[in-house]
């Protein structure tokens, strides 16, 4: 069988690295090979860039840089890892992929998406990922989760507020868009695994 490209979506404390082992879960019971990548990330040069999107700087950093530099570790790692994994006939689960920039950036720090839709076609072309589960959660539970989880950085520092936008923008592009399934994030940890294979199963059956 074709490799396919997964992507897990959702707020910080939402379940994505959660996500990930049900979803590589699924696929060693099906027999696939797959790979596991992180983004911003998932490349030497691309891990550098999230450290430096990550880190507490002594000035403004403004929503057009990030932007770009969430874009430069994007197509670093679709170019380098991604496509040649899924031209292999690999899997790849994607923690995080292109509809980050739109929830965060656009919803949250509130750059048009028009503009970066005209980013992604630039750097991506018409790749797309073959399924995005996205988790919808309160972002007031999320960030408890997270903040259990360990130390915030710059980006998970933002206000409650920054946050509501985010997921605003996340559910109108998936109720707007095909290729995403909404998982309600807010259940028992068995439930939204339960929910996760279902969808797989759904779209891969067999
Ligand atoms: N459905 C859930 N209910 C309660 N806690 C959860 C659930 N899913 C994940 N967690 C816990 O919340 C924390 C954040 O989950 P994680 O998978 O790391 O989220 P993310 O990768 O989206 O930030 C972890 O401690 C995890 O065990
Ligand atoms: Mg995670």
């Amino acid at each position: 069988m074709k490799g396919r490209f997964i992507v897990i979506e959702g707020l910080e404390g939402a379940g994505k690295s959660s996500a990930v082992a049900t979803v590589t879960a699924w696929l060693k019971a099906r027999q696939q090979s797959y790979i596991c990548v992180r983004e911003p990330g998932g490349t030497p040069f691309a891990e550098a860039l999230r450290e430096l999107v990550k880190q507490d700087w002594q000035e403004h950093i403004t929503a057009q840089a990030e932007l770009l530099l969430m874009y430069a570790a994007r197509v670093q790692l679709v170019d380098n890892v991604i496509k040649p994994a899924l031209d292999r006939g690999d899997w790849v689960v994607g923690d995080r992929h292109d509809l980050s920039s739109r929830a965060y950036q656009g919803g949250g720090r509130e750059l048009g998406d028009s503009q970066l839709q005209q980013l992604k076609q630039l750097t991506l072309g018409d790749f797309l990922p073959d399924l995005t589960l996205y988790l919808d959660i309160d972002p007031e539970v999320g960030l408890q989760r997270a903040v259990q989880r360990g130390d915030l950085d710059r980006i998970e520092k933002e206000a409650l507020t920054f946050f509501q936008r985010t997921r605003a923008r996340y559910l109108d592009i998936a109720t707007r868009e095909t290729g995403i399934s909404v998982i309600d994030a807010g259940q028992d940890m068995t439930r939204v695994q339960a929910d996760i294979t279902r969808v797989l199963e759904q779209q891969w059956p067999g």
